[in-house]
């Protein structure tokens, strides 16, 4: 049984990790640990490894492990991604893991994701209706109107794109590139009444304006969806006045 796991370890690779002590800000003990790894393991397998086996105290968020959950988002040799779904050997063999960008450290690799939250119920993620009385049936949409939802629905809520904005580490009342694309959803819905109250917070300095179109949060979305456009179609839509 040995012998066979010998023969399973592929690779051997130094996970860097600067480790933040709880709650106490300040710069960070960098560690590097060595795992020897199955050529089908994923930094989080790296990571889970690391504290099963090597540092019990080492803290990150992980959840599903198949890209679902949005937990297990870090940033691995410089970019954001789901350390679920990145495989090791797509990676050289020093691989640096921290914290997402721009946000409060609570320790280790798990930040501090209230304000981005914040910024997402300001945009009210939800349907919001005005008929009076409420509709006692299922509200219909027609395929034409469900298909424009595509691709501003899937969000898993990682943070991946919020961290690796420019405009947000500048300006961290930026409500984000999340929060654009959760508004864009609702906005664009054909059962939703509740456009003009999002697009007035949006129509702000600290709303879609702060956006300078650079396309970061494209780049690093791990379920492929464009940030960037939500926030274009919500620029048109305010300065059209279509609410
Ligand atoms: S396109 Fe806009 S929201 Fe996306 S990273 Fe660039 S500035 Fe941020
Ligand atoms: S838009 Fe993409 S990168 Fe941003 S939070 Fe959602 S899934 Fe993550
Ligand atoms: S653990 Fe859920 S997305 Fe990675």
């Amino acid at each position: 049984m040995i012998r066979q796991e010998q023969e399973a370890v592929m690779a051997r690779y130094t996970i860097r990790i600067p480790r933040y002590a709880s709650g106490e800000g300040g710069e960070p003990t960098v560690q590097d640990f060595t795992v020897e790894a199955q050529e089908s393991w994923t930094v989080l397998d790296a990571l889970n490894e690391i504290k099963w086996h090597q540092a019990g105290s080492l803290a990150y968020r992980r959840s599903c492990r198949h890209g679902i959950c949005g937990s297990c988002a870090m940033t691995v040799n410089g970019v954001n991604r789901l350390t679920c779904e990145t495989q090791l050997a797509s990676l050289p063999e020093l691989i640096v893991v921290e914290p997402l960008r721009g946000l409060p450290v609570i320790k280790d690799l798990v930040v501090d994701m209230g304000s981005l939250y914040e910024a997402m119920m300001l945009v009210q993620p939800y349907l919001v209706t005005r008929t009076t009385p409420p509709s006692d049936r299922e509200r219909l949409q027609s395929p034409v109107n469900r298909a424009k939802l595509d691709g501003f629905y899937e969000c898993i809520l990682c943070a991946s794109c919020t961290s690796s904005c420019p405009s947000f580490w500048a300006d961290k009342e930026y409500l984000g590139p999340h929060a654009c694309l959760w508004a864009w959803r609702f906005v664009a819905d054909s059962r939703d009444d509740g456009a003009g109250d999002r697009l007035s917070v949006l129509d702000d300095k600290h709303g879609v304006w702060r956006c300078h179109t650079i396309y970061n949060c494209v780049e690093v979305c791990p379920k492929s969806l464009n940030p960037t456009s939500a926030i274009s179609k919500l620029k048109r839509a305010i300065i059209k006045g279509k609410f």
